[in-house]
């Protein structure tokens, strides 16, 4: 499917304070010159502040990576995950339509979203609430059919059930997710049988539905306030004039003309290594980043400084 920018597109782009802190916190995970790494949980961030991927957000994140522009617009044109257009205020539906999920019904939800949403997929309804598209596996295959809106998953559903979760979602509510038909994960339905164990003293609902329900953002796009920045090598000391010796990964670190950085592959000199001179494999000793003679092949490679400790 060819993805391109909306034709409508807003004036700017700005991260809000939260977002903006967060962002400069995924930077400083990566070493000097490798900062384009931080590339995809930006974009997605901006998409969570604004609901879909617009030029300005994509450019902006580019330029707060020190990118070329159309190298952070080749990465959002090619991830499905990225909306390049607008979509409902309220929710975004994503009905897997893979095989499981085909056999079970995706079709009939499929049906359910033009009816209720709109005849189109990537579609605002007339509301302006929600929209909806097919997408492929989401991994979640013994719980067919089933859906994703946001961070969360709504499983075991059938066209009257997802008819009342879209009435739940617009008039406010956030319906719990995970399964719909009353498993607790993706056990048999009459229950385990296996690790039969593990069911008493287990949390009310599985992993995912009782993290969403803990943390309280069923719902609700991802803002900063969910849950602690966690990149404590930022934390500021308490009293102002205690050195802070905090560990920041990535800081004072530039990556080599080799492209390895020192955090990544720290290079003892080739004469620690072997101090008798020639390599094993009869390759002469040099510095990384130089080419060394393979004496075997009679040709010549560049030494990567893998070898080290
Ligand atoms: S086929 Fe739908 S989640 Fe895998």
């Amino acid at each position: 499917m060819l993805r391109r920018l909306h034709p409508i597109q807003p004036e700017g782009f700005a991260f809000t304070p939260a977002n903006l802190a967060w962002a400069e916190g995924q930077i400083t995970k990566y070493p000097e010159g490798r900062q384009a790494s931080a590339i995809i949980p930006l974009l997605f961030r901006a998409q969570e502040q604004e609901g879909w991927l617009s030029r300005p957000a994509i450019e902006h994140v580019a330029d707060m990576l020190g990118m070329a522009r159309i190298r952070a617009l080749e990465v959002a044109t090619f991830y499905f995950m990225f909306q390049l257009q607008p979509v409902g205020s309220v929710a975004h539906i994503q009905i897997c339509g893979t095989t499981s999920c085909m056999i079970c019904g995706a079709e009939e939800l499929i049906a359910v979203c033009k009816e209720k949403i709109s005849a189109q997929p990537h579609t605002v309804s007339a509301d302006g609430k929600f929209s909806w598209e097919e997408v492929e596996c989401l991994g979640s295959c013994t719980n067919a059919p089933m859906m994703q809106v946001g961070k969360d998953y709504y499983e075991d559903l059938t066209p009257e059930v997802l008819r009342n979760l879209i009435d739940r979602f617009a008039a406010g509510e956030a319906p719990l997710p995970g399964p719909q038909n009353g498993r607790y994960a993706s056990e048999p339905k009459g229950g385990p049988t296996s690790l039969t164990d593990y069911v008493e003293g287990r949390n009310q609902y599985n992993g995912s539905v009782h993290l969403a329900v803990e943390i309280g953002d069923v719902l609700k796009r991802i803002d900063g306030t969910e849950v602690p920045l966690r990149t404590p090598w930022q934390r500021q000391p308490e009293v102002a004039d205690v050195p802070h010796e905090q560990p920041r990964p990535g800081a004072g670190h530039p990556v080599d003309e080799t492209g390895v950085t020192t955090q990544e592959a720290p290079v003892k000199p080739a004469a620690d290594v072997n101090p008798g001179g020639a390599a094993p494999g009869g390759t002469a000793k040099a510095e990384p980043g130089q080419p060394v003679a393979d004496t075997d092949k009679d040709d010549t490679t560049t030494q990567r400084g893998k070898g080290g400790e």
